[in-house]
């Protein structure tokens, strides 16, 4: 593997060379819909990306380069939202940034499965559809969450495909979002592609493949965590996950992660590991969240874990800024 030395693109810049998505301007008007009805109900909003993002080597794209993850970490976490009675209470709802056909709130219970869900189904003796006992109990408690969700519209599904889908995406979400201030929280469990091939640079046509093997100059995608935190959603409470494979690097990538980005909390994880163990590491502090193998054996999910924990700190964020809001005009008064 050989790392040219290709120049770093701004994020600015990024957007300025590259065509939104056709899908941006429908999806940016449900966004403002949603925000505009939860932000009357008084509920909180979670953007949860979720899923890997696709590197295209061609304009007409027949080839790319994608990634392992099928979205099981943001497709769990976005459920529990609603999960959990003091949630419920505290009003969250979901904007889903997932990646197309990967893992989804709830029917993620019954895809991508090496058990066919069609199993879990029979015909009774006049035809009837009828679902095997032994499931039916969790697909009944599944299917009440959902319409639940549905009902209340709670939930918006934003779907993309590509790096470049993605980027545009969260940073219309975080405009939109952003607006809810401290009571929007951004959840960014998708595995992002740290390289790609830009719009310029790409070939139309499909790489032949008549002309030998092929060599690939791939530059950085640029890292929007930074404009996110500083910019687009300046006030609301930014959690991003750092997935490794080394042990060894993981906490100090996450701190250095902090550092340069300026946000609340990085969850670290390792590949191996990732639905057993994470680290929540912010400026002061680092906590170990588990499972046990007994858990995990029980099917128990690490998210179950996870998210109570976000939301507390995010409860605990709301009201340290409610409290500087309100000490603010006094301090002022004091100054003048
Ligand atoms: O989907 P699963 O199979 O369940 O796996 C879950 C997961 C391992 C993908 C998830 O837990 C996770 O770790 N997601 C983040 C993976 C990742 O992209 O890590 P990173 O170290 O490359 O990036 C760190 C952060 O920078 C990410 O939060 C990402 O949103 C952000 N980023 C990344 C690339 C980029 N160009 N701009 C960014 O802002």
């Amino acid at each position: 593997m050989s790392r040219p030395h290709t120049p770093l693109i701004e994020p600015d810049e990024y957007f300025r060379t590259h065509a939104a998505p056709e899908e941006l301007a429908v999806n940016e008007k449900a966004m403002e819909l949603f925000v505009a009805k939860h932000r009357a109900a008084g509920r909180r909003i979670a953007v949860v990306t979720s899923g890997g993002t696709t590197v295209p080597l061609e304009n007409q794209t027949v080839r790319f380069i994608d990634n392992f993850s099928a979205g099981t970490r943001g497709a769990t976490s976005a459920e529990y939202p609603f999960y959990h009675t003091y949630f419920l209470e505290l009003g969250y709802a979901v904007i889903f940034l997932h990646r197309q056909f990967s893992l989804q709130p709830y029917s993620r219970h019954y895809t991508h499965s090496k058990n066919c869900f069609l199993d879990y189904m029979g015909l009774g003796p006049d035809g009837q559809l009828t679902v095997d006992s032994q499931y039916s109990q969790k697909m009944k408690e599944v299917l009440t969450k959902y319409h639940k969700a549905k009902q209340e519209e709670t939930l918006l599904m934003i779907s993309f495909v590509t790096v470049t889908d993605y980027l545009f995406h969260l940073r219309s979400a975080a405009f939109i979002v952003g607006s809810m201030g401290e009571k929007a929280l951004f959840y960014l469990a998708a595995a992002v592609s740290d390289f790609f091939i830009p719009a310029e640079k790409m070939v139309e046509h499909k790489i032949q493949s008549d002309g030998g093997g092929l060599t690939l100059t791939m530059e950085q995608v640029p890292k929007v965590l930074k404009p996110l935190v500083t910019k687009w959603a300046s006030q609301s409470f930014i959690i991003s996950f750092k997935l490794e494979t080394d042990p060894e690097i993981l906490t100090t990538k996450a701190r250095r992660a902090l550092n340069r980005y300026g946000h609340k909390v990085v969850i670290g994880n390792l590949l191996t590991t990732r639905k057993q163990i994470v680290w929540f590491i912010t400026n002061d502090t680092e906590e170990t969240v588990t499972l046990t193998n007994e858990q995990l054996a029980q099917g128990v999910e690490i998210e179950s874990k996870i998210v109570p924990n976000l939301i507390e700190r995010h409860t605990a964020f709301i009201e340290s800024s409610g409290r500087l809001l309100s000490v603010s005009p006094k301090q002022t008064n004091l100054g003048v």
